[in-house]
């Protein structure tokens, strides 16, 4: 028998009987998203999300066993990476990234490693042929992988309470349906509700899940955000799509550390972990170009080189263009009116365009420097040094501050023979590092002052 469905605001939590447009009670637009009236889970206290990690009784902390169960190996050490060092028994990790960019290839190759741990693979996408002939292929050894294609969700509890897999993989969310609710897959109530069920599953029976999740042009998981909450990991799947590399980052992970990466190779025989990946995103010029420069980030544990470039321009719209691919638009917009303010020079009738090369995404603030420096360099159309890095915060004041790990940074780009180094004063080491010559720089006018520029 269907339950009973009402209607729930997601702006206010006012609950409707019928579906409307407008949330007759905060007058929110289209907010208004069906859930089963009955709780689902009578058993685990009456709240359908109870039960995810609960043992039932109270304990003290000091006697909780800690006993962790070994985690499983992925087989791509730099997957283990992300997650912390392997598979969690009775995890939910969440996959999320653009269509094309590798999420079933992983899950597939991640599952024929696993070999003779009973697997199932939940595909709601593409036919048991696709996912047979791609197999085939990048040449795996996935010939004992259980394929089930399904896509409604209470058949596929039941196929797995009777099969009793210790790894599943939903391929994807946005597929399933379940028999709870009227909407159509792929709708906010859907998605959660078909999710909430499998994690719950999950939980109980201790059996590690992954669940693969579109991402919408705006770059978010498709269907609602509370998918990420529900989930113990959520892992981003990113490269640019014509490129060779790919970054799994992990953006929650309540088994490891956050903003981890692991780097793999796209190759015909799958994806290839990167063990050694600083200096895989540096494009090689054969000639000095202005407006680009080498950045030291730091994403996860390791350093990183990657190569930020800019395209100063005068404008001919009414409104300048700022556009940015990889770095955050805003901060964009912060470091011109810091450059204008602090450093006398404008640019409100040039169009600015900065983007970091291989598709990489740099979340942290020490690509200030480098965003500034490759601005001035592409303006006033003057090289740069050959073999020189940066990294750097800059300040609403104008003062250049220091981030973490500087030293650290500085001895992977001599490593990799850069020469020298444009960094906040903060950051310089008292000894010299590789040889690095180090130009340490204080306030906005110290890098305007450069000889260079
Ligand atoms: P696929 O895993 O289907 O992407 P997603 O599930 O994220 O939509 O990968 C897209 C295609 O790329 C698929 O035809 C296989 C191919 N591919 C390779 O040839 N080598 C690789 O290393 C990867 C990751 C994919
Ligand atoms: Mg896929």
């Amino acid at each position: 028998m269907r339950a009973k469905l009402r209607y729930r605001c997601q702006d206010c939590g006012a609950l409707q009987p019928k579906w409307m447009g407008q949330c007759p009670d905060c007058n929110a637009w289209n907010s208004l998203v069906e859930e089963t009236a009955a709780p689902a889970a009578k058993a685990a206290g009456g709240n359908r999300f109870a039960g995810y990690a609960g043992t039932g009784s109270i304990q003290k902390l000091d006697e909780v066993d800690l006993a962790e169960a070994p985690r499983i190996s992925s087989g791509l050490s730099e997957l283990d990476r992300v997650m912390g060092g392997g598979i969690t028994g009775g995890s939910v990790t969440l996959i999320g990234g653009d269509p094309g960019i590798g999420k079933s290839t992983l899950l597939i190759q991640t599952l024929a490693y696993l070999g003779n741990i009973p697997a199932l693979y939940v595909s709601g996408e593409e036919s048991a042929q696709q996912i047979s002939m791609r197999a085939s292929r990048l040449g795996l050894q996935a010939g004992h992988i259980e394929l089930y294609t399904e896509t409604c969700v209470e058949n596929i509890i039941a196929t797995i309470l009777d099969k009793r897999p210790r790894v599943v993989v939903i391929d994807s969310i946005q597929t399933l349906f379940t028999e709870q609710l009227q909407s159509a897959p792929g709708s906010v109530a859907q998605v959660r509700d078909s999710a909430a069920q499998l994690v719950r599953m999950a939980k109980q029976h201790h059996i590690s899940l992954f669940v693969v999740g579109h991402v919408t042009k705006e770059g978010a998981l498709a269907g609602p955000r509370v998918l990420e909450h529900m989930v113990d990991t959520v892992l981003y799947f990113e490269g640019d799509p014509d490129g060779r590399y790919r970054v799994l980052r992990a953006v929650k992970n309540r088994f490891g550390a956050v903003n981890e990466l692991g780097i793999f190779a796209m190759t015909e025989t799958g994806l290839k972990a990167v063990s050694n990946p600083s200096a895989i995103f540096l494009s090689r010029h054969d000639e000095p170009v202005s407006g680009s420069v080498v950045m030291v980030s730091r994403e996860g544990t390791r350093p990183l080189l990657v190569e930020v470039q800019a395209l100063v321009t005068d404008t001919h719209a009414s409104q300048p263009r700022r556009v940015t691919v990889g770095l955050e638009h805003n901060r964009l917009a912060m470091l011109l009116a810091v450059i204008q303010r602090h450093g006398g020079l404008t640019m409100h009738d040039q169009d600015v365009f900065i983007n970091v090369v291989g598709g990489v995404k740099v979340a942290e603030t020490g690509a200030d420097l480098p965003v500034v420096l490759s601005a001035l360099s592409s303006f006033r159309d003057r090289v740069l040094p050959p073999r020189m890095i940066t990294f750097g915060e800059i300040g609403l004041a104008g003062e250049i501050r220091p981030v973490a790990y500087g030293e650290e940074r500085l001895k992977e780009a001599a490593k990799h023979g850069f020469r020298h180094a444009v960094i906040p004063a903060a950051n310089a080491p008292k000894k010299k590092i590789g040889g690095m010559e180090v130009m340490a720089v204080k306030r906005i006018q110290d890098i305007i002052d450069l000889d260079f520029f």
